[in-house]
């Protein structure tokens, strides 16, 4: 039986771009990030209350949870949480792929347990799941979620964890103002009437929603985001506009109102921070409470610029 229930914090943090190889415009993101800064951001973002560090070993193939291990150096391990996840299409050809992948990330990030263990995508929900009960049963993973499910499949996956007295704790999918799909297929209702957490993932549109970008300031050139965001920014304009008038109404930027909307629809974003900065923003966001009116507002200017976000490793809700 999970032994405490999951508490997380109002924001969890995002490392994917963390795995990005430091040149800038390489790898996904195409962003410049420095051992030192990133050392400050977790410094800051552990001062403010958000200590849940979300990473994958998919994430630049084990870069990300290294430099994250390395930027938590120092402190107890009781002040973090950390949240990495299975990703079936690497798994090995061992006898348990999943303790061996787990085995990994925790060598990696110098920890004999995950307090938070994703399945990545639903790949094989009846393979795969039942392989996380033993690491369960055995406390190298505290809490289990699934990620990128659609309703049927997070009820599998429940159901078969459910049969050795464990349960689904955590969803998380994509779910930004521009992309709402777990809303409408009815997996928000779901987790909030069930008491399992559900965590936003690309609530910013990896940049697209912070306003910092616009058609005049692209996306890094060369980067994997620049190619999929690039040819709509000019389409995300009013948008973005609005948001930013929104956000200085509270003494906040247009990033952080798509931040305060995910946690208005009662879900915990997982915001990808690049920058010390970033996390003054967080802040700011945990703190704005928008108005119905104002929610709808974006939402309906989100629905008019009439764009499809859906990574190519997600399937429709
Ligand atoms: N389970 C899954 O399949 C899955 C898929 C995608 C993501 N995720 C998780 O969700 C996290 C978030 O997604 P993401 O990192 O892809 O994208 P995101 O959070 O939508 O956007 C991240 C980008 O936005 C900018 N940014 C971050 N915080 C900001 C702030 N407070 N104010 C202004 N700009 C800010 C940064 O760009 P600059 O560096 O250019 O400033 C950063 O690279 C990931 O890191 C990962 O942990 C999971």
């Amino acid at each position: 039986m999970t032994s405490k229930a999951l508490t997380v914090p109002a924001v969890a943090l995002g490392t994917w771009a963390w795995g990005d190889s430091g040149e800038a415009g390489e790898g996904y993101f195409g962003s410049r990030l420095s051992e030192s800064g990133l050392r400050e951001v977790v410094e800051k973002a552990q001062s403010n209350g958000f200590t849940l560090w979300d990473t994958a070993v998919a994430y630049g193939m084990g870069r990300s949870e290294t430099v994250l291990a390395r930027a938590l150096t120092g402190r107890d391990r009781s002040e973090y949480q950390l949240s990495t996840k299975f990703t079936p299409q690497i798994a090995g050809d061992g006898d348990d792929p999943v303790a061996d992948m787990l085995e990994q990330s925790l060598e990696r990030m110098g920890t004999d347990y995950v307090d938070l263990y994703w399945m990545h995508n639903p790949a094989d929900v009846a393979r795969w799941t039942p392989l996380l009960i033993p690491l369960l049963e055995s406390g190298k993973i505290k809490h289990v979620g699934v990620s990128n499910h659609n309703m049927a499949q997070i009820a599998l996956a429940d159901q078969i964890l459910g049969a050795a007295g464990f349960r689904v704790e955590a969803v998380q999918n994509h779910y930004s103002l521009l992309y709402r799909g777990s809303e409408r297929a009815g997996i928000l209702e779901y987790c909030h009437e069930h008491d399992v957490r559900f965590f936003s993932y690309m609530v910013l549109e990896q940049g697209a929603l912070t306003g910092r970008y616009d058609p005049a300031n692209p996306l890094p050139e060369g980067s994997s985001r620049a190619a999929v965001y690039n040819g709509i920014l000019p389409r995300l304009q009013a948008l973005t506009d609005r948001m930013g008038a929104i956000g200085e109404n509270h003494g906040a930027s247009a990033a952080d109102v798509a931040t305060a909307w995910a946690i208005a629809k009662g879900t915990t974003p997982i915001i990808g921070v690049t920058k010390a900065g970033h996390i003054d923003g967080l802040v700011r966001a945990r703190g704005i409470e928008l108005a119905e009116q104002e929610i709808a507002e974006l939402q309906a200017l989100a629905d008019t610029a009439d764009v499809d976000t859906r990574g190519w490793w997600e399937q429709e809700m």
